[in-house]
């Protein structure tokens, strides 16, 4: 089966070219190699390869930058996933898109459903809600879209790796503690989507780890696990502030607990807790320095 993945050198899309099952030939297009907010360009790539699926793994993620960029967030956040769905609908393949918990306001006392009505509070979210609409006008329940949260990596920009780093700089960081979701490894992430894929799973599901946390929650763990490894120092001090402290240009949704209940059922993979990821993620991270 071949599987052409959009976003490659992104943090899911590295993820799903380092885990791509045997079975699947994936070719991984970076965002220098296929720009999807170019219609023509998709057209003509999914033209040339002929892939059975595409895997969209190609965002705008500035998530505060979107507020000013808002141009370019809708581009590729709601117009390049039209491009790539109706290229995929015209060429009779299928497409597994991934979304975000950010297409809902996050106000909700309990896990998001993959029904619930989508409700962004911010530029990212609305151009990824547009973006899954785009998704499902081409292809209606024939896409497959998977919503996700809080992902990292042991590469690229993510909240993880930037506090290992201002752990090595400050003695003392402030992490706001009133926003709640899953820091949710890419690896795991793409594992769940090639099972998905593989299944020819259809429609709109839900994927995170297990358990939920806070920012400042997790910052802790990243400073208790990284000091166990000797990435930071174990003295740095993780004070929690509420949301209302630390101003952003974007809102941001405080409760992001998405019920990956009907995704679990379907491929049988049970979601593992946010920090066993966390601490299989750091071992790499530790492994790739001393390498
Ligand atoms: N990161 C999170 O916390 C998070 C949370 C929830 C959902 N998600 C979703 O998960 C998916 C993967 O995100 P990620 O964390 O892997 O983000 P990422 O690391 O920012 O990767 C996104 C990739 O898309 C590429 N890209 C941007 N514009 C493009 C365009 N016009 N054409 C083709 N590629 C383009 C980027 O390339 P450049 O770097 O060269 O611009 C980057 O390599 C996205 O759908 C995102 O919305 C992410």
């Amino acid at each position: 089966m071949k599987v052409l993945v959009t976003g490659a050198g992104g943090q899911l899309g590295r993820e799903l070219l380092r885990t791509a099952p045997h079975a699947v030939e994936a070719v991984g297009l970076s965002a220098g190699e296929l720009d999807i907010t170019d219609a023509a360009a998709v057209e003509a790539t999914i033209a040339e390869h002929r892939p059975a699926v595409v895997v969209n793994a190609a965002a705008y993620t500035a998530v505060d930058r979107a507020e000013t960029e808002r141009e370019r967030a809708w581009a590729v956040n709601a117009d390049g996933a039209g491009h790539l769905a109706e290229a995929v609908a015209r060429h009779g393949a299928r497409l597994a898109h991934v979304s975000t918990d950010f297409v809902f306001s996050g106000e909700l006392g309990r896990a998001w459903s993959p029904q619930a009505p989508t409700s962004p509070v911010g530029e990212y979210g609305a151009s990824k809600a547009a973006g899954e609409a785009r998704v499902r006008s081409a292809l209606g329940e024939e896409a497959l879209i998977v919503r996700t949260a809080w992902v990292y990596a042991a590469h690229g920009h993510n909240f993880a790796t930037t506090m290992l780093r201002l752990m090595t700089e400050r003695e003392r960081l402030t992490v706001v503690e009133d926003q709640i979701g899953t820091p949710t490894w890419a690896r795991g992430l793409a594992e769940v989507l090639w099972s998905a894929v593989e299944a020819g799973l259809t429609g709109t599901h839900h994927w995170t780890d297990a358990g939920v946390a806070s920012w400042y929650d997790f910052a802790v763990a990243i400073r208790d696990e990284g000091a166990a490894r000797g990435l930071v120092p174990a003295g740095v001090e993780v004070a929690p502030i509420p949301g209302a402290a630390w101003p952003t240009p974007a809102r941001r949704p405080p409760q992001g607990v998405l019920d990956k209940t009907s995704l679990r059922e379907a491929v049988g993979v049970e979601s593992v807790h946010w920090r066993a990821q966390l601490a299989a993620m750091l071992d790499e991270y530790r492994d790739a320095r001393n390498r």
